[in-house]
């Protein structure tokens, strides 16, 4: 008897998972591409289709996010990308923006030391050295198949041809007109007031496409496009100079790898803190076994939650750019430090942020960054997060190149404790220094499972991007979700400071609001919006590709 009830007992340590969820998204048999627009989507799939791979879908479907997408997808942005080869070999690109050379620390502050409210969001001042296109250069250099020449013409095509106006896309451009004009003027060529159904056309990005795809990387860098872009930023009162862009380099970084349970993910290391951070929470609750309890219920949120909290902590304080800061990596994603910091974690009652080390800190970022999955017919796996940081970047419209640029300057750290205008603040780490990369969170992420290519995930949404991607893997993996179905969950959020649970509008009850406030969490009852748009791949059992494109936005799977 009493070896039944030890059994018993231990019965919820051993949750077992059912077989994989079926399919409820596009399923198709060979390649796909998951993106914010079915028209970046549809030239990704047309590359492979026409002999290209992932990486040769890479480079159109970002150019083409550019022209659909001109909230998120950029030239005068930049991102990361991590790729698994059929061979199972992996690795990460940073085409991250960069200070430029005039920027120091005290940057934005003013004479007496205050940060100077608006420098470093809005406006050419706010602009960091774009990457975005280096970054693609780069990638087809490495791995490309077919002529970038070809593929950037496909892109052309589609600004040619021009992009209808979705619903969404309408009330996202209503929402910025007003900062747009203030910082463009009326006369910008960027759009008119337009409505859902009409086409919207950007002859000039077409004009430098043309240049770039005939004079290769170093017209955007060193030829006629770099001087009118340094020319523009100077004139609007920015600090991105010839010798800033001349200057700039994509990097290959070694990709953070780790093991959890039988899965082996991938994920973006430093400059971006996400496959850091997203280690630290996937380590932190492994010993617990999330499975055994129901999706969203109130031990997993609780264990999510303080795993996250702990995780962001040390984010903030840690992380930095690897070539101008130490990263204590050894140490930070050890077991045995990880372990140490659940030490002090319950299910009675929550953790308060205050009692975890480093609580004077506090990085909140802007959500407005977009994410593709790729996958080609020979298995070779693509996870791109790419940003111009704010809606529309810095919405400084270059007319005469037909796109926006970033104001990811606000991802550095403008003065250590004060936080900026988006409520901004973080530490010496990712202070402001000439040539530094900011500080990211974007985590485009691969999912191997027994050894073989598993899932392609990543997502927007500033800070919320670590544990949006965290979550939906742990819907496929312990909760027994599809692809779709774990794209389409609704997503919680917990990221230290401020010390409150971010629930999404929709699929938190109240009974579990009021269960988590009796335990001490204290719950963000504002106006909370969408957590993340995730755009992600699943390689079902027989090989064919299962596509999660979020519902939250115009997402779309195509394949073949
Ligand atoms: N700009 C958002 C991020 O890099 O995380």
């Amino acid at each position: 008897m009493r070896r039944l009830i030890l059994i018993f007992a231990a019965l919820p340590l051993f949750h077992c998972r059912q077989a994989p969820a079926p399919p409820t998204g596009l399923v198709t048999d060979n390649a796909m591409v998951v993106s914010a627009r079915k028209e970046a989507s549809e030239i990704g799939v047309a590359i492979m289709q026409n002999g290209g791979n992932a990486f040769d879908a890479m480079v159109g479907t970002e150019l083409a996010l550019a022209v659909a997408y001109p909230f998120a997808g950029n030239l005068g942005g930049g991102g990361f990308m991590v790729y698994r080869m059929n061979n199972g070999d992996v690795g990460a690109l940073d085409y991250r923006e960069k200070a430029p050379l005039a920027a120091h620390k005290d940057m934005y502050l003013d004479s007496l030391g205050n940060v100077i409210p608006g420098m470093s969001t809005i406006g050419a001042t706010s602009v960091g050295v774009p990457g975005t296109i280096a970054g693609i250069f780069e990638v087809h250099e490495k791995f490309g198949a077919l002529p970038i020449e070809d593929i950037i013409a496909r892109v052309i095509e589609l600004v040619d041809q021009g992009v209808e106006v979705t619903e969404k896309q309408s009330r996202r451009l209503d929402a910025y007109w007003d900062q747009i004009v203030e910082v463009n003027g009326d006369q910008t060529l960027f759009y008119n007031k337009c409505m859902p159904g009409d086409t919207l056309r950007y002859p000039a990005l077409a004009n430098t496409l043309q240049r770039i795809a005939k004079n290769g990387r170093d017209e955007f860098y060193k030829g006629e496009t770099a001087k009118i872009l340094s020319r523009f930023i100077q004139e609007k009162g920015g600090f991105v100079t010839e010798e800033d862009l001349a200057r700039y380099e994509a990097k290959w970084r070694q990709p953070i790898i780790f093991r959890y349970k039988d899965l082996k993910i991938i994920s973006m290391s430093p400059p971006s803190s996400g496959g850091v951070t997203i280690n630290q929470i996937f380590k932190m609750i492994e010993p617990y076994d999330i499975g055994q309890y129901h999706h969203n219920s109130a031990e997993a949120v609780q264990l999510f939650t303080e795993a996250a909290r702990r995780a962001y902590a040390d984010r903030n304080y840690y992380l930095g750019d690897p070539d101008f800061v130490d990263i204590p990596l050894d140490v930070l994603l050890s077991r045995e430090y990880v372990k140490g910091r659940m030490e002090s974690f319950s299910f009675n009652e929550a953790t308060t942020s205050s009692d975890i080390e480093r609580g004077t800190v506090e990085i909140l970022e802007s959500s407005e960054t977009t994410h593709y999955s790729i996958v080609d017919a020979e298995g070779n796996a693509v996870s791109v997060t790419t940003t111009l940081n704010g809606a529309y970047g810095s919405k400084l419209y270059c007319d005469e190149l037909g796109f926006f640029l970033n104001n990811e300057m606000d991802d550095f750290s403008a003065k250590t404790g004060v936080p900026n205008m988006f409520g901004l603040t973080g530490a010496e780490a990712n202070s402001i220094a000439a040539e530094k990369r900011m500080l990211s969170s974007m985590t485009p992420t691969i999912v191997e499972k027994d050894d073989r290519l598993w899932l392609v995930v990543g997502t927007p949404g500033g800070s919320t991007i670590i544990t949006a991607v965290a979550q939906t893997i742990l819907n496929v993996y312990e909760f027994d979700m599809s692809m779709q179905e774990a794209v389409n969950a609704a997503r919680f959020h917990h990221q230290w400071l401020p010390d409150n649970i971010r629930f999404e509008p929709e699929g938190f009850s109240e009974e579990l609001k009021q269960q988590l406030k009796s335990k001490g969490y204290r719950i963000n009852e504002g106006r909370n919006g969408f957590i993340g748009m995730v755009d992600a791949i699943r390689v079902l059992e027989d090989g064919r590709l299962e596509g999660g494109a979020d519902k939250r936005g115009d997402d779309t799977a195509v394949g073949f």
